[in-house]
């Protein structure tokens, strides 16, 4: 079989980008090792930026987005018992995020890809990359035991953290950096209506919390917690026990709780890998890049790689240009790193790190006093967390 674009991984960066390119006339295949139902069953963060709602919109599958998602002009601040509003939209000229889950968004781009009657090889096997340093690269897997071998011009490897896409690039051609911090989040999903109209980050002598929603009646909270912790000790009455402890009295009075729908500890990393192009081979997503939660870029991250690739793709067959292929990777990379700046900044903010001892935690509650009252600082926060434009500067 031959095509012109090989993606590796139907999360949502190769849906995103098998979308997109359809919408260009650009053929592809996605291969992807788990079936859909898992694919879906995965529960992600929810918060996107303007950048990737217009990307969903352009890839014609932001109609259920534009509808049911929640605008967000603002998030609140809860340190030292009292919160502080971060007027988002206020300071950076009415730029917003919006709650949409990504399991959601997921859904979208596969309906809109099984609407365009594109096929998608779920529970490919062994899927393994071939000749991208050459010039016909090619992707070999297993279906229902037969080898099936696909040639094309380009692979792109969105196969995630733990993909085979970057882990063929031999070593002496890439580079990574890594950050691993001393704790995890252990999430709830519950229906219950959320404690806030906008999201509260907290910082409590307790360690972290965030109150974040997917609905006006679904609810996503989040602790911060050992990472020797299993979800499966911590019973639902732990949890909003807990919970209620990291919260001031009026959290604690509204806050709803309810049996939890789901319940799963992750690990928080920052990672990078450089360059994102190798030959014929392009990363995109968390094959190249890690974020830990807070501040909810790996999504937004992952969507404006694509971005880059689509259109790089796009000028490559309609203009036979190779200019955007050429600076894919420098220009991923900058955005990638500013995102990886504030994703590590809001955490180490925001979470109890117990071996900076008492002083730490001055200077952590300096540094939140500084951010609420300094429209300086609050507006270096909001311009990151709503997201940089995708011109912003690269040197
Ligand atoms: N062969 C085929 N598919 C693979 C392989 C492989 N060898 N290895 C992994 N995959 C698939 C995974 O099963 C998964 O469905 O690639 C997909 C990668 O999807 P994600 O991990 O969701 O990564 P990405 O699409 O880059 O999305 C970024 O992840 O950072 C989180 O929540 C963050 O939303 C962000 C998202
Ligand atoms: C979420 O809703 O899952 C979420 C929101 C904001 C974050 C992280 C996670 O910063």
């Amino acid at each position: 079989m031959r095509t012109q674009v090989a993606i590796i991984g139907a999360g949502p960066a190769g849906l995103l980008l098998g979308q997109l390119l359809h919408r260009a006339g650009i053929a592809a295949v996605v291969l992807e090792r788990q079936s859909g139902d898992y694919v879906l069953g995965r529960i992600r963060a929810g918060l996107l930026e303007q950048v990737t709602t217009e990307l969903l919109i352009e890839a014609a599958a932001g109609a259920r987005l534009q509808r049911e998602g929640l605008t967000h002009g603002g998030l609140e601040l809860l340190f030292a018992g009292a919160r502080h509003r971060i007027d988002m939209a206020g300071l950076t000229g009415g730029r917003h995020v919006t709650v949409y889950g990504q399991t959601e968004m997921t859904r979208d781009l596969m309906d809109a890809r099984a609407a365009a009657g594109l096929t998608t090889v779920y529970e490919a096997a062994d899927v393994s990359i071939h000749d991208f340093d050459g010039s016909s690269p090619k992707v070999r897997y297993y279906k229902d035991g037969a080898e099936h071998e696909i040639t094309c011009d380009f692979i792109a490897g969105c196969d995630g953290y733990h993909g085979v896409c970057r882990a063929s690039v031999p070593a002496s051609a890439i580079r990574t950096y890594e950050k691993v911090y001393p704790f995890g989040w252990l999430g709830v999903l519950a229906d219950v209506p959320p404690l806030s109209d906008e999201l509260v980050y907290v910082n409590s002598e307790r360690g972290f919390a965030l109150c974040s929603m997917r609905s006006s009646t679904r609810s996503r909270y989040y602790l911060q917690c050992p990472l020797t912790d299993r979800a499966e000790d911590w019973s639902d009455q732990a949890f909003w026990g807990e919970l209620h402890k990291r919260l001031d009295p009026a959290g604690r009075e509204r806050l709803v709780t309810g049996p939890s729908i789901e319940k799963s500890i992750a690990p928080l990393r920052s990672f990078v890998a450089e360059p994102m192009r190798f030959g014929k081979l392009f990363l995109a997503g968390d094959a190249a890049h890690i974020v830990p939660p807070t501040g909810a870029k790996g999504l937004n991250l992952a969507s404006s790689d694509v971005k880059y690739l689509s259109a790089a793709l796009i000028e490559h067959y309609r203009d036979k240009s190779d200019a955007g292929l050429g600076t894919y990777s420098a220009k991923c990379l900058a955005r990638v790193w500013r995102a990886e700046r504030f994703s590590w900044w809001f955490t180490s903010l925001m979470h109890r790190f117990p071996e900076n001892g008492e002083f730490g935690q001055k200077i952590q509650e300096a540094e939140l006093g500084y951010l609420v009252n300094s429209r300086a600082a609050s507006l270096a926060m909001a311009e990151n967390y709503v997201g940089l434009p995708l011109d912003f500067g690269t040197s």
